[in-house]
């Protein structure tokens, strides 16, 4: 898919890679950004001219109803619907700051969200010409660490649910796709990590990735730990625990 002129809906494109999605693509498209905090809406929105943004906060699932209703009514279709937003809380069960609040609106935000907006979304996807769900995973999607367990867990049922639909979805125009990424460096992962990809190199690989039509597009190091799960999954499993 050559990606101008298209219509493209983003959750989380206030900050870190999604925010890198918008500014890249913003020129040649048109954008429809969901995201939370209303103070970054309204910046995103005076920055790129055009914008419609979308104020929700998506481990909410009436408000996920709601929006989704919304972009159904105003929007005849959608070329791309690139489901970015997630959370990570990072502590173990067994730390004294694990938030047990946190549990169901991290799947919430990251896992079920994306499948409402998926289904919800499909009266605009399904049309003539081709379109694309791309859903954001992760390196942990593939083989947890130890901490942010609920995260991992999400990533892991993203990378299920991703296959399940392209299944469904494969006599339609819509692909499936998903981005595997390794760290990148954002406020998701500040303060950890070394060797992180910045958000401008990843926006342009998962770019890159839906023009090309990349089913499973692994970036950065993933590649590395997709071949390493093959060859000694044992040892790429002890690699990412401690990760
Ligand atoms: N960074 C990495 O190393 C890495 C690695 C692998 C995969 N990923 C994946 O890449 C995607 C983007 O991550 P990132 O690092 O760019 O994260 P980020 O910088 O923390 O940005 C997250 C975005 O999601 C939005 N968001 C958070 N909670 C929300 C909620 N409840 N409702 C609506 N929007 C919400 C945020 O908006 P507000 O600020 O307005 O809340 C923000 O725009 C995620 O799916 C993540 O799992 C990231």
């Amino acid at each position: 898919m050559n990606i101008k002129e298209k219509r493209i809906v983003i959750t989380g494109g206030t900050s870190g890679i999604g925010y890198e999605i918008v500014k890249q693509l913003h020129p040649h498209n048109e954008l429809i950004v969901i995201s939370r905090d209303s103070t970054k809406i309204n910046a995103l929105a005076k920055k790129f001219n055009g914008v419609v943004t979308i104020q929700a906060d998506l481990s909410n699932l009436k408000e996920v109803e709601t929006i989704a209703d919304s972009i159904v009514k105003r929007f005849e279709s959608i070329d791309v619907l690139i489901n970015n937003a997630a959370s990570q809380h990072t502590p173990t069960f067994l730390d004294n700051e694990f938030d047990y609040e946190s549990i169901s609106k991290e799947i919430t935000l990251n896992f079920t969200s994306v499948c409402c907006l998926s289904y919800l979304l499909l009266p605009a996807l399904l049309h003539e010409k081709k379109s694309v769900i791309l859903n954001m995973n992760s390196g942990l999607g593939l083989a947890p660490k130890t901490s942010s367990a609920i995260y991992c867990g999400t990533k892991g049922a993203i990378n299920i649910f991703s296959q399940s639909l392209r299944y469904q979805l494969e006599d339609s125009n819509i692909s499936v796709q998903q981005a595997f990424l390794a760290l990148v460096d954002t406020a998701m992962t500040k303060g950890r990590g070394k060797n992180k990809l910045t958000a401008t190199e990843a926006a342009s690989m998962i770019i890159r990735g839906i023009e090309q039509d990349v089913a499973e597009n692994y970036i950065g190091k993933v590649k590395l730990l997709r071949a390493l799960l093959r060859i000694s999954p044992s040892l790429a499993k002890r690699i990412l625990k401690n990760n």
